[in-house]
């Protein structure tokens, strides 16, 4: 694999300051770009909280988190990504984000410079079409929490050259993670499977079926899955969620892939889960589901 070490993440939301942590933890040198001096802020603070707790449990030395957060530059200038041998975009799902984003790092990064984006309800191909470098732009879509999650999908489009694939299955095992490979085609391998089921789950809440509580504890406790999908609807956001819905419906016109009303109102109420404090649960302090 061809050495190098700068990578660029475009976007320090909850999703590309994780990615940005994960860069860093592995070694590479990391320049994360916001849109404005705010966003700058959180997206630091956010790397900044999430390297304290791993010291706090005694998972980092207080120098490995110096050493870390070193590796990291913050800027809100995409021009900074001028050597940049790899980058990452993690803006919010909008085609008309990800083309701004797309357009100035073709502009801005290197020929050779393999340019991925973490969409996970948008077409790669759609996104490669907007560069002059189809064959080097691949999805690599990483699932949240992104420091904790193990699995990437690495997204070839039908101009994504196999060297392409290749390099960003490796970085994805360089920053240990498990690279699966995957078409582009709605919601991808995993959210056409994950997100249908959150849907439902959804659904027999919305037909009241069963309380919030019985439908998480039924697949934690009895089926040993990690979080209800209630939870974990409110832990990816809601609006991911419905975005991976209306894409699977949009491609696949199966009935399998509509998206449960209760989810869309929901999203047009702005309950989107944990960002914005509530979601099917109301989020008091950081992390901590709290009671209506
Ligand atoms: N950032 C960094 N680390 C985190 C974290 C976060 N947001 N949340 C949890 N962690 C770490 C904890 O610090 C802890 O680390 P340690 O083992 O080193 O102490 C470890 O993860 C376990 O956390 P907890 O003990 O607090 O809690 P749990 O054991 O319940 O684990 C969980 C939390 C890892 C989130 C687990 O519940 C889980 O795996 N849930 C399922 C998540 C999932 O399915 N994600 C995929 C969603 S789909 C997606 O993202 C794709 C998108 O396109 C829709």
């Amino acid at each position: 694999m061809q050495e190098f070490d700068k990578v660029g993440v475009v976007g320090l939301g909850t999703m590309g300051a994780g990615i940005a942590e994960v860069f860093a933890r592995a070694g590479f040198h990391v320049t994360g770009v916001e849109i404005d001096g705010a966003a700058l802020q959180r997206g630091r603070a956010h790397v900044e909280r999430s390297l304290a707790k791993a010291v706090d449990k005694g998972k980092l030395t207080a120098e490995e988190e110096r050493t870390i957060l070193g590796r990291i530059s913050f800027s809100t200038d995409r021009a900074d990504l001028a050597d940049a041998d790899f980058a990452v975009e993690a803006v919010p799902e909008r085609m008309d984000l990800k083309r701004d984003v797309f357009a100035d790092l073709d502009r801005i990064c290197p020929p050779g410079t393999i340019l991925a984006t973490n969409t996970s309800s948008l077409s790669v191909t759609e996104i490669a079409a907007l560069t002059g470098r189809p064959d080097k732009v691949v999805g690599l879509h990483f699932f949240n929490p992104a420091p904790v999650m193990k699995l990437t999908e690495v997204v070839a489009t039908v101009s994504t050259a196999p060297a392409t694939v290749a390099v960003t299955a490796e970085v994805a095992k360089r920053i240990g993670k498990t690279p699966v490979v995957a078409g582009d085609r709605a919601g991808f391998v995993a959210n056409a499977l994950l997100v249908p089921y959150i849907n439902d789950a959804v659904s027999v809440y919305e037909r009241r079926l069963a309380s919030r509580e019985e439908i998480d504890t039924a697949v934690t406790k009895d089926a040993g899955l990690p979080m209800g999908p209630l939870t974990l609807a409110d832990l990816v956001g809601l609006d991911v969620c419905l975005a991976v819905m209306d894409v699977l419906w949009a491609e696949f016109r199966s009935p399998r892939f509509v998206a449960a009303p209760l989810l869309r109102r929901m999203v047009a109420a702005g309950r989107l889960g944990r960002k914005t404090g509530r979601g099917f649960y109301v989020y008091g302090g950081a992390d901590n589901p709290a009671e209506e």
